[in-house]
């Protein structure tokens, strides 16, 4: 049976009883609408640890656009179907009321981090993630908290945050979880039309295509190979394909300047903003 909790004190409560008993916790932040690829972050973490969280909670202050915002899926009742038997023991499930008493005013230095990519094109979306996940992290707790790799930018952010602040967790990074034809699971696929997700493959064809082969090509010249299988689709609008250093996140002029290379792309389909990203070494 899994607890859903609402409220931050009953939901820290469960915790340090647990945490008093010497129980590992995991916890997966999400904003619902689960998919596989949130079960395979629970079913790890429930793997790694004693007692699994996971929080669902559609964060207002990362959405740069109030139009995504309302569109977001609300569906707990089905997630909650989803998480039987994932591993999951607690559902905290806060209203924004609950989350945010009155406006939170932090802003968040990442130095060069945030400005590129999802940064140039989702103002403020960061911060918002930022003051969402460190929140999360005071109220869970947790041992180990679990996110996905195809938010790559999120996720080293995240890794920031959590050094910057010197938070007391481990992060654990997991691989992105794709549909049998390649596209990444996420929660706005549920919005592509019957058209648009039989498309949406595209992008995921272009990123294989250069994993095999990038070294044949300086890095903007993978960048420009990408680009052009996606556009070569009416249906796509691409607003970045970057070719970047895993650490830093910054464009680079020759393989030998960066030790870890991923490319990142983000592109509309129709009215659906979709990323995804391959790790070429
Ligand atoms: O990746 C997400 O679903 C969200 O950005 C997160 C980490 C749950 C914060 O709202």
């Amino acid at each position: 049976m899994i607890q859903l909790t609402n409220t931050i004190p009953e939901t820290r409560s469960v915790i340090q009883e647990l945490k008093s008993e010497g129980k590992k916790i995991g916890f997966v932040p999400t904003m619902g609408a689960l998919h596989e690829g949130h079960l395979k972050l629970i079913r790890q973490a429930a793997h790694e640890n004693d007692f699994v969280a996971v929080s669902i909670f559609v964060n207002p202050t990362q959405f740069n656009n109030p139009e995504d915002l309302a569109n977001y899926p609300r569906t707990l009742e089905t997630d909650m179907q989803k998480l039987e038997g994932s591993g999951c023991n607690l559902v905290f499930y806060p209203s924004v009321e609950e989350m945010y008493p009155e406006p939170d005013l932090t802003v968040f230095d990442f130095g060069q981090l945030d400005k590129v990519m999802e940064g140039r094109y989702r103002p403020g979306h960061f911060n918002g993630v930022a003051v969402v996940v460190k929140k999360l992290f005071e109220i869970v707790a947790p041992h180990k908290a679990y996110f996905g790799e195809k938010d790559f930018q999120q996720l080293a952010i995240i890794k920031k945050l959590v050094s910057m602040l010197q938070i007391d967790l481990e992060i654990v990074p997991c691989p992105i979880v794709r549909e049998a034809d390649g596209l990444a699971m996420s929660s706005r696929n549920a919005r592509l039309t019957p058209e648009e997700r039989a498309e949406a493959t595209v992008i995921y064809k272009a990123l294989t295509a250069v994993k095999e082969n990038y070294s044949w090509f300086v890095p903007g010249g993978v960048r420009q190979l990408v680009m052009g299988e996606i556009q070569e689709s009416p249906l796509f609008r691409v607003e970045y394909v970057d070719v970047v250093d895993s650490e830093t996140l910054q464009p680079f002029e020759d393989w030998s300047d960066a030790e870890h290379a991923v490319v990142c792309v983000a592109a509309f389909i129709g009215k659906v903003r979709l990323i995804d990203n391959i790790i070429l070494y």
